[in-house]
């Protein structure tokens, strides 16, 4: 499949959007400086795979945020378990998705896997591996090239 391009511009912070590639749908999160914090702050302990040593994702993106630009987030949204697409939920909702004090991210509605704003799994869900960061580069500030 060719490469896509995603306009960003107007991805407001704490917002997410999906564009597609290769059939699959492609999140660009949009993190706000308390989301990258949150990110950042995560107790390793609670995480499968903090530091994603299971290659889910190219060589050039590393470190907690899993990125390029910190605040810019690029996930393909496709649960590790069984394929599912996780839920949006950047905080804990009402619906005991806040369950084991967890603080937000991405949600699996199928089985219950929990994974951070970095697409990193945390412990003691179905999924085994954190979600897959696709190749991408920015083409410039406001053009993102998937693929
Ligand atoms: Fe996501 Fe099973 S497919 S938890």
């Amino acid at each position: 499949g060719a490469p896509v391009r995603a306009d960003i511009s107007k991805l407001e912070p704490g917002q997410r959007m999906t564009v597609e590639w290769r059939g699959k749908p492609v999140w660009v999160i949009n993190r706000t400086p308390e989301m990258i914090e949150l990110t950042e702050g995560l107790d390793a302990s609670r995480l499968a795979d903090p530091d994603s040593d299971v290659p889910q994702q190219p060589g050039y993106v590393t470190g907690a945020l899993r990125s390029i630009k910190p605040e810019i987030g690029v996930i393909i949204g496709i649960c590790t378990h069984l394929g599912c697409s996780p839920l949006f939920r950047p905080e804990p909702d009402a619906e005991g998705v806040g369950v084991d004090d967890w603080p937000g991210g991405f949600f699996c509605p199928c089985h219950g896997s929990r994974f951070d704003l970095a697409g990193r799994v945390f412990r003691n869900v179905p999924a085994p591996t954190n979600l897959e960061v696709p190749p991408y580069r920015f083409e410039n500030d406001e053009i993102i090239v998937v693929g």
